[in-house]
């Protein structure tokens, strides 16, 4: 039986009706995927935007941060989730060591992955450092979403995965970072693990959408990683994601029934074969 489509506006997602969501107030939702077959139940369900995270790092390849991604990898899943949608803007993050050199590997980087991909922007970690490379990716051509706040490719530099911007020092320079990053044209920013005041200030002060990832709800968008709020994963839970279903409980179900299924020779029964 399918799930009927959710009711919303047929037409292709772009940077520019992101922002006309936020001027009439309207919520953006994103989630990520990494693949065909998820992102085109994604998309169909009528996601606003859909990231193809580096996150993938992780849910994907089992690494413990999302370092070790590369480019080659991230275009690979980038080319699957582009063949499934037709509504949502995609974002395509750019990974660690892609873009932090220079803002010529910066461009080089961002190129290949419009290039190979197909997808409409893509996202990088970072503020003032990175400022030079934004403008010069958005002078080629390619919109960029920033991301601030917990930057999980700096990982090693904040030595944990805990709150950001709690002190008031850290909290105005990422308030400045914002701003730069508006100022250089990016067309939105994430905002991933702040406290909520300081998320509902961000947007406030921006015109361009701010989204957030445990980021309180006065921002004007959410983001989440699928397999977490889709419960695929259970060994990560922080205080900000929401668990819409228990998939890793349904997937074992379904997966031990094939396991018997196959044991007592029930399956394949007569219909099943030729
Ligand atoms: O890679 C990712 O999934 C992200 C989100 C957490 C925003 O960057």
């Amino acid at each position: 039986m399918s799930v009927a489509k959710r009711n919303c506006d047929d037409r292709k997602v772009t940077t520019h009706r992101l922002v006309e969501m936020k001027q009439r107030g309207e919520k953006i939702s994103m989630l990520t995927a990494y693949d065909y077959s998820m992102a085109k139940i994604v998309d169909e369900a009528g996601m606003d935007v859909i990231l193809v995270g580096d996150s993938a790092s992780n849910v994907i390849a089992g690494n413990t941060t999302t370092l070790p991604i590369t480019l080659d990898q991230m275009i690979y899943h980038g080319k699957s989730v582009m063949k499934a949608v037709k509504r949502a803007l995609v974002v395509v993050d750019l990974p660690f060591g892609t873009y932090q050199g220079n803002s010529k590997e910066a461009v080089s980087s961002a190129i290949r992955v419009m290039k190979e991909t197909h997808a409409e922007s893509i996202k990088i970690e970072g503020g003032i450092e990175i400022c030079k490379s934004v403008e010069r990716i958005i002078s080629a051509g390619i919109p960029v979403m920033g991301h601030l706040g917990l930057t999980p490719q700096s990982i090693n530099r904040f030595g944990t995965y805990t709150v950001r911007a709690r002190e008031e020092a850290e909290a105005k320079r990422l308030l400045e970072d914002a701003h730069l990053l508006e100022e250089v044209g990016c067309f939105a920013i994430v905002l991933e693990k702040i406290p909520a005041s300081l998320g509902a200030q961000v947007a406030s002060e921006l015109t361009i959408p701010v989204i957030g990832i445990g980021a309180g709800n006065g921002v004007d968008g959410q983001v989440l990683v699928i397999h977490d709020m889709l419960g695929m994963t259970d060994d990560f839970s922080p205080r900000f994601l929401r668990r819409y279903a228990n998939l890793k409980d349904v997937m074992t179900k379904a997966v031990q029934s094939y396991i018997e299924d196959v044991k007592r020779e029930d399956f394949p029964n007569e219909k099943e074969q030729y």
